[in-house]
């Protein structure tokens, strides 16, 4: 065992120790008035939403940048590259002419069209019109709206584990139960894991296909398998599409389009990754038809609409030329396939290749035991002593333990070093287990 005062005990600890502290400094603030320190007690409802790693520890990198150390950025999740020009000149024609008002609370009617003939490509040629379709500002807001919309205080909503993070948060806010459904070896969905945790108070199962961080598919069976379970308990399905066009096997679904599941799905899709949008901030749902006008209250609640200029751009990129789409998922191939060899040519560490997103999801339960690390010690000692930032898997629910996430949505030269420096911190956790016989952590 490594003696608990060396430095990388200490180091770890350290980190360990800063994350609990300025968590609790964020709950502890309190402000003056008229001489009073008043703390403001947030409401529970509030409480029960979790943030997101990915901007946690972006904010951690930032704060050893400024510091003058240099990070390789694996953690969020947003391609390189810019927003294709033609979109942007669309968004900017779009200024220029004035549509920088109000407008209507569901979206501009030209790209809720363009939404609804876009169905398509998922396989959805008929039942849902521009109608159907209302535009927010990103996936999330879509998530968030959604499952306001459908919730009762006490239902249960069947979430991926490890899946995106914001899923089980938005269903506590909701007064709704989360239940975590495991993914199968390869990250996919698995119609047989699923079954056995659907009960009289489940209301909704949410998809998200390729997954966040697995980019996990389903395959035909196994949709048809959940499509199936959702019509036998009548749940609603929330199916989160923003990879949906990040895919290596070629192929592009939905649940929804198969026979009786469009009247139960909510879609939740966004520009964001397919066309380089992340800031920007556009996303839609396809919802069944008894739920467009309380989402559009919710948005007129939120944020009265999207902005128009914003709403044109994408209007742009999806009636404009797709060859942007196709040349970013063919380099993300190539990155896929070089970050995936070069993990699985680390000692220790075990990956799989992803069929969509941008995501690799190594296991790396084998360092971790040798080093007597947990995982969010193991990232959080990438981050500080190596300077790579990725997320732990934990972030992602407790079926993530033994995992980190890294995007490849990066230059091949970070690729590269991170995977240098990677390398370096395996070594050096096998070299002080050697000589001291694991590390040390904790009490
Ligand atoms: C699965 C998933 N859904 C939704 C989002 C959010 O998308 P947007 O930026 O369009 O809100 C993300 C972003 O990382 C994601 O991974």
């Amino acid at each position: 065992m490594l003696k608990s005062d060396t430095p990388a005990a200490l180091f770890v600890r350290a980190m360990v120790f800063q994350g609990i502290a300025s968590r609790g400094r964020s709950l502890e603030r309190s402000f003056a008035f008229r001489g009073w320190t008043m703390s403001v007690v947030p409401a529970s409802r509030v409480t029960a939403l979790s943030g997101e790693g990915a901007f946690e520890v972006l904010v951690a990198a930032r704060r050893l940048e400024d510091a003058g150390r240099h990070v390789v950025h694996l953690e969020i999740g947003e391609p390189d590259g810019t927003t294709p020009p033609p979109v942007v000149e669309a968004a900017v024609r779009a200024l220029h002419d004035g549509h920088t008002r109000y407008v209507n609370p569901a979206g501009l009617p030209a790209l809720r069209d363009a939404i609804a003939a876009s169905l398509a490509w998922r396989g959805i040629r008929a039942g849902a019109a521009a109608e159907n379709v209302v535009v927010v500002p990103g996936a999330k807001p879509m998530v968030f709206y959604a499952l306001l919309a459908v919730l009762e205080a006490g239902d249960e909503v069947l979430v991926p584990d490890p899946g995106f993070p914001i899923y089980p948060s938005v269903v506590r806010f909701a007064g709704a139960v989360p239940v975590r459904y495991p993914l199968d070896e390869v990250g996919g969905l698995d119609a047989e894991r699923i079954a056995p945790l659907i009960g009289s108070r489940t209301r909704a199962l949410v998809l998200n296909l390729p997954g966040n961080p697995t980019g996990g598919i389903a395959t035909t069976d196994a949709l048809h398998a959940i499509a199936e379970l959702a019509l036998r308990h009548d749940l609603v399905v929330v199916s989160d599409e923003v990879y949906g066009r990040i895919r290596y096997d070629g192929r592009s679904d939905s649940i929804a389009a198969l026979p009786g599941l469009l009247e139960r799905t909510i879609i939740v899709d966004s520009f964001s990754k397919s066309y380089n949008m992340t800031g920007w901030r556009l996303g839609f749902g396809v919802l069944p038809a008894a739920l467009v006008e309380r989402v559009t209250t919710l948005v007129v609640n939120g944020t009265s609409c999207t902005p128009p200029f914003v709403q044109l751009a994408g209007l742009a990129a999806l009636t404009g030329p797709q060859d942007s789409v196709t040349a970013a998922v063919a380099r993300l191939e190539r990155r896929r396939d070089w970050l995936v060899d070069g993990l699985n040519g680390l000692p220790g560490i075990r990956c799989t290749r992803p069929t969509g997103a941008f995501y690799a999801f190594p296991d790396v339960r084998q360092v971790e035991e040798r080093a007597g690390l947990s995982t969010d010690q193991l990232a959080a000692l990438l981050l500080e002593t190596h300077g790579v930032a990725v997320l732990p898997g934990t972030g992602f629910g407790p079926g993530g333990a033994g995992h980190l996430r890294l995007s490849f949505a990066v230059s091949p030269a970070d690729l590269d070093l991170a995977l240098e420096r990677l390398r370096e911190c395996v070594s050096d956790l096998a070299v002080a287990s050697l000589t001291d016989g694991g590390i040390h952590v904790g009490p």
